[in-house]
């Protein structure tokens, strides 16, 4: 090999070195760039997959929210421009005042309340049993003052009818005992009515259990409704002759909610299931009734129905999946579970991993010849973890709320009454009650007026609605809340026991004189 052989070789060499090294530097390079870009694209991988799940979330929750039913629309009318007036009631339009025994007549001793009012069952670990502190006591002494009373209804009021309940715990004192001189005092009080043209409309249980019922387990226990029903059949035999309108069991679902599951009625439990089993016992109480006083003489002429209390749930954003979800599981309680119940025979309420409740009783179907709707407002439901249950109800301070602090809803009781009329198609609705406690009277004219004209809506749009029935005649024991609350389209001096027409009542009186006028007319 030549020298300059040699050099080109060396050359040559150093020249595939070099580019050997440059080759090695750059896949160095490469490497080093690659490992350095590695979190970039692991963090764009993650973010897109993140996105994508997002995304897919948020499609889910647009298709579950909207497939979760919220079971009725949000209504709010434009009460500007309405005309209240415009109303119309039909002929047989049933007009009346309603009261409960334990809350005006005063001197009851025997019953469940009696007793949680002086703190001898289900005493709290605090506060009092009663809101205000007070016990029933006398309460408005209808007792003693109801011939005043039902003077009130025939001359200042032009009422029709008068739903009363009478008290199991006074008639049948001791299972199967009962007092002949209780039972002739609501002869009295019935022949009273009717020689002033009022229909008595009698509620055979209202909230109240005597204590020997409370003795063998009340509600919670299904063999017990035995006694109800034998109960409901001896207050029939005695005044079917005389009554025609007949409600078998008051608010049922109060009762057992407001009982069982935390609330500020006695026993004062919390217990799901059992509220649930009372619930199938209240049920099932009154298909048994309803059943064996359609049997006895006068049944099958007579009305009878059962009285709920159903008040509507809104989602507080009708777009969130949470409150959509638990307006849901409020409703399908409340109203839905009573009103499926008589249209199904099936009573059920599910939460997933807290209840799987199921009852089944065909008899159930058609058990009603009319529903009695207790109506007072709706709840507003906004999903929150700072609650037990998960739900706050939301309220809008722009709109008006009574003493009770419940929204004044005109629009919910006409989509109550649609929702009736949904589950028993054209199933006759008497609104047992509706009504205010405003202390202050500040909208008492405003509620009858707008009330009344929801409830003719429903009328004209060909609802069968058959009577508007107000709550209440007097002032009253309000059970938990006690005095305070004041319901009553006369104000109650408990001193005096003076009865005194409230300012705003006086737009319950104008729409029954413009309904005489009218038909007296025709
Ligand atoms: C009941 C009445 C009560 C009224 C107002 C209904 O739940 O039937 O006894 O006074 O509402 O709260």
């Amino acid at each position: 090999m030549t020298v300059a052989q040699d050099e080109r070789k060396v050359n040559d060499d150093s020249e595939r070195l070099v580019e050997e090294l440059e080759d090695e530097n750059d896949i160095a390079f490469v490497h080093k760039k690659r490992r350095r870009m590695l979190p970039i694209y692991a963090c764009s991988i993650v973010s897109l997959s993140a996105l994508l799940i997002l995304i897919a979330v948020g499609i889910a929750y647009g298709v579950l929210s909207w497939a979760i039913p919220v079971n009725q629309e949000q209504l709010i009318w434009d009460w500007d421009n309405i005309n209240v007036k415009d109303r119309y009631f039909p002929e047989d339009f049933l007009w009346g005042t309603a009261t409960s025994a334990h809350q005006v007549e005063g001197y009851n001793d025997n019953n469940q309340w009696h007793a949680f009012e002086q703190g001898l069952l289900w005493k709290p670990e605090s506060g009092l049993p009663i809101g205000d502190g007070t016990v029933s006591g006398k309460a408005c002494d209808h007792w003693n003052l109801y011939k005043k009373d039902i003077q009130l209804m025939k001359k200042d009021l032009g009422t029709n009818t008068y739903r009363f309940s009478i008290e199991w715990s006074k008639i049948e004192y001791r299972k199967g005992q009962y007092n002949m001189s209780v039972v002739q005092h609501y002869h009295d009080v019935i022949d009273e009515l009717l020689a002033n043209n009022i229909s008595p409309m009698v509620t055979i249980h209202h909230f109240t259990d005597p204590l020997w019922f409370v003795d063998l387990g009340a509600w919670e226990k299904s063999e017990n409704v035995e006694h109800f029903v034998s109960f409901a059949k001896f207050a029939f035999n005695e005044y079917s002759s005389k009554v025609k309108l007949w409600c078998t069991i008051n608010e049922p679902n109060v009762y057992s909610l407001a009982g069982y599951t935390g609330g500020g009625f006695p026993p004062r439990k919390n217990d799901i299931p059992l509220a649930m089993e009372v619930m199938k016992n209240f049920g099932d109480g009154h298909v048994a009734a309803y059943r064996a006083l359609k049997q006895l003489p006068n049944g099958a002429e007579s009305k009878i129905g059962i009285v709920h209390q159903l008040g509507n749930h809104d989602a507080y954003n009708k777009d969130s999946l949470m409150d959509r979800v638990i307006t849901k599981f409020a409703n399908d309680l409340s109203p839905g579970i009573f009103l499926s119940f008589f249209s199904t025979g099936i009573m059920k309420f599910h939460i997933p991993f807290v209840v799987n409740f199921n009852h089944e009783n065909k008899d159930a179907i058609n058990s009603n010849d009319f529903i009695g709707l207790n109506y007072y407002t709706r709840q507003v439901e906004q999903f929150t973890f700072d609650s037990p249950t998960l739900a706050n109800q939301y309220r809008d301070r722009s709109r008006n709320y009574t003493d009770m602090d419940w929204e004044i809803y005109p629009e919910g009781i006409y989509r109550m009454i649609k929702l009736i009329d949904h589950y028993n198609p054209n199933i006759p609705i008497i609104i047992t009650e509706n009504g205010i406690a405003d202390a202050k009277d500040r909208f008492v004219k405003m509620f009858y007026e707008r009330y009344l004209y929801a409830v003719s809506r429903a009328i004209k749009e060909g609802y069968n609605v058959k009577g508007f029935v107000a709550w209440s005649l007097l002032d009253n024991f309000e059970w938990s809340g006690g005095f305070e609350p004041r319901f009553g389209l006369y104000h109650v001096n408990y001193e005096t026991q003076e009865r005194t027409l409230k300012e705003g009542s006086k737009a319950f009186i104008q729409a029954i004189s413009e309904w005489k006028a009218t038909h007296l007319k025709a």
